[in-house]
């Protein structure tokens, strides 16, 4: 988006972070992820020398990149790669408004890359100079602002239980202090997850409780500076209380990459199964690639490939469904496992007689005969 739009959210001023370099190893770092070992002092995670910000000042980086949007060089007209999805939304508030004939509270939500020149990449894809957000920008009566923005702080936090199936004790919500607080927020929540990182001691067990999601009241900052700037009406009138304001927006800010690592860490297990180590992703049926396997238990007998194959063909129709028969029956049962297919269908030669399959359930192993016309009904029973 072009310049303007970053000068008046408030970005080429104030987005940016800290940064200091380690006198030792001679790398950088976020100030403010460093361990504080005194008065102006941190110690560097690399090398663990003793940084002491008197001498080696910190400076301020940027996170925005920035291009050219001009064909010469001499006359540039600079764009910047969006660093959050939320300011396409404000911007184009009043089309919305004006085109749906909504009234408040109205929210917008938008999925899409976004763009950081964060200086630590890394933790798989924790933090990444491009990634995905869904972000919600809800539009609201400023005197409705505060329990909008508790009643979102709720509604998220559930749905990480309740729609993604993340464990409730891996979860919690943490309240920023006023000193940590993004340049435009009033408030903010974090949800954390207790991401599989190394914990803050060094140790590879326990984890860190690292952000998942913010929402954020974001009060009527974005809306008035972009009207300020472009000198346009983002106001708001109230037809029956006759009133006119600048809307408050309440941000649920969440990061699809991040969710993603989430639902693979707490879903990963490893089970002692008969003196082997069972690897299985409890991941909840309706985020599983596959639903369910249609397995021949020899692929030898064609008459046995082909119940098999019209079994899946069937299933497939309805939800996403896979057919493997390239392996003995133990291993594409763990193959399963290891992606999370809450059901596996095998097909032997007692169906060719008696028309049953056996269905196995990933968490519990339990295997029970089923007719191979109720095979569809029992799955979506079970989950
Ligand atoms: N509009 C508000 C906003 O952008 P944020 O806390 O900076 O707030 C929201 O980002 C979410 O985006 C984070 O909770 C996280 O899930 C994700 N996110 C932010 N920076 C990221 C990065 N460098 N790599 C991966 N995900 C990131």
């Amino acid at each position: 988006m072009q310049e303007g739009v970053f000068k008046a959210s408030g970005h080429l001023e104030g987005f940016s972070d800290w940064l200091v370099d380690c006198p030792g190893c001679k790398k950088r770092f976020r100030i403010d992820k460093l361990d504080k070992k005194g008065e102006s002092e941190y110690q560097c995670p690399e090398c663990k020398e003793i940084i002491n910000t008197q001498k080696n000042k910190p400076r301020q980086f940027n996170l925005m990149l920035k291009t050219n949007m001009s064909a010469t060089e001499d006359e540039p007209y600079y764009a910047y790669l969006r660093p959050e999805t939320a300011q396409g939304i404000f911007v184009n508030f009043i089309n919305v408004l004006n085109t749906t004939n909504k009234k408040l509270p109205l929210g917008i939500a938008q999925i899409g890359k976004a763009f950081r020149n964060e200086v630590t990449t890394g933790s798989f894809v924790f933090r990444m100079k491009e990634f995905e957000q869904m972000e919600i920008e809800y539009f609201v009566n400023p005197a409705d602002a505060a329990s909008y923005y508790e009643s979102w702080v709720r509604e998220r936090f559930d749905f990480y239980i309740n729609k993604i199936g993340l464990r409730k004790e891996n979860l919690r919500l943490r309240k920023h202090e006023k000193d940590e607080l993004a340049h435009y927020a009033k408030a903010c929540t974090d949800i954390e997850f207790m991401f599989p990182f190394p914990a803050k001691d060094g140790s590879a067990s326990g984890g860190c409780w690292s952000e998942l999601e913010g929402i954020a009241n974001r009060g009527d900052f974005d809306l008035s500076e972009h009207a300020r700037v472009s000198k346009k009406d983002l106001m708001y009138f109230d037809s029956e209380k006759k009133e006119k304001f600048t809307p408050y927006v309440i941000e649920p800010s969440a990061g699809v990459d991040r969710t993603f690592f989430a639902v693979l860490s707490d879903a990963y297990h490893e089970e002692e199964v008969q003196g082997k180590t069972r690897v299985v992703l409890k991941i909840k049926p309706e985020l599983a690639p596959y639903r369910v396997a249609v397995l021949p238990l020899l692929k030898n007998r064609p008459e046995l490939v082909e119940l098999a194959k019209n079994i899946f063909y069937d299933i497939k129709k309805r939800i996403p469904a896979i057919y493997n028969d390239t392996g003995a029956i133990g291993k594409l049962y763990r193959r399963q496992d290891e992606v999370g297919t809450p059901f596996c269908v095998t097909v032997d030669v007692d169906s060719l007689g008696d028309g049953c399959v056996t269905v196995r359930e990933r968490d519990s192993m339990r295997q029970e005969r089923v007719a191979k016309e109720k095979v569809f009904d029992f799955i979506e029973k079970g989950n």
